[in-house]
């Protein structure tokens, strides 16, 4: 098949990988428990936070969109017109709201915003989360479809 494996083992906590998965780039973010519990703080400021209209995997229908809470896979691509949205882990980023940025991904081209579970602010032009695509892992290691 089409699927594309990865070890993500040497991933530090806090920092971002990207994968080619069918010519789109699928992050891979290795969360620390700080980003894991402003998944909770940030959810008032989102159109889905509970990525109910959004496209995950039925085992990722949970609060983190993941298999392992430390291990967001999520298809870099914005809802809005597809960019590649940039990652910015850094909590508190003036130019993305201050005190309600909790670290997460901004879209270059039209200013979209999406936290570190790929779920879209309220007020930008995407409509729905970043799409998780179907994964699974073995120890460190990631496969993608
Ligand atoms: Fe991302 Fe328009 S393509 S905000």
């Amino acid at each position: 098949g089409a699927a594309v494996t990865q070890d993500i083992g040497s991933i530090e906590a806090g920092q971002m990988i990207v994968v080619k998965y069918r010519g789109k780039p699928i992050y891979v973010v290795k969360r620390t428990e700080e980003m894991i519990a402003g998944l909770e703080s940030v959810k008032p400021l989102l159109s889905d936070p509970e990525s109910a209209a959004s496209l995950q995997p039925e085992y990722c229908t949970n609060p983190t969109r993941s298999l392992e809470p430390t291990v967001l896979v999520v298809e870099g691509v914005c809802t809005h017109l597809g960019c590649a949205p940039n990652y910015r882990p850094d909590v508190g980023a003036a130019d993305l709201g201050g005190n309600d940025w909790f670290g997460g991904f901004f879209c270059p081209c039209h200013g979209s915003k999406y936290d570190l579970a790929g779920r879209v602010f309220s007020g930008v032009p995407a409509p729905l989360n970043l799409p998780i695509p179907e994964y699974n892992m073995d120890g460190t290691i990631l496969t993608v479809g």
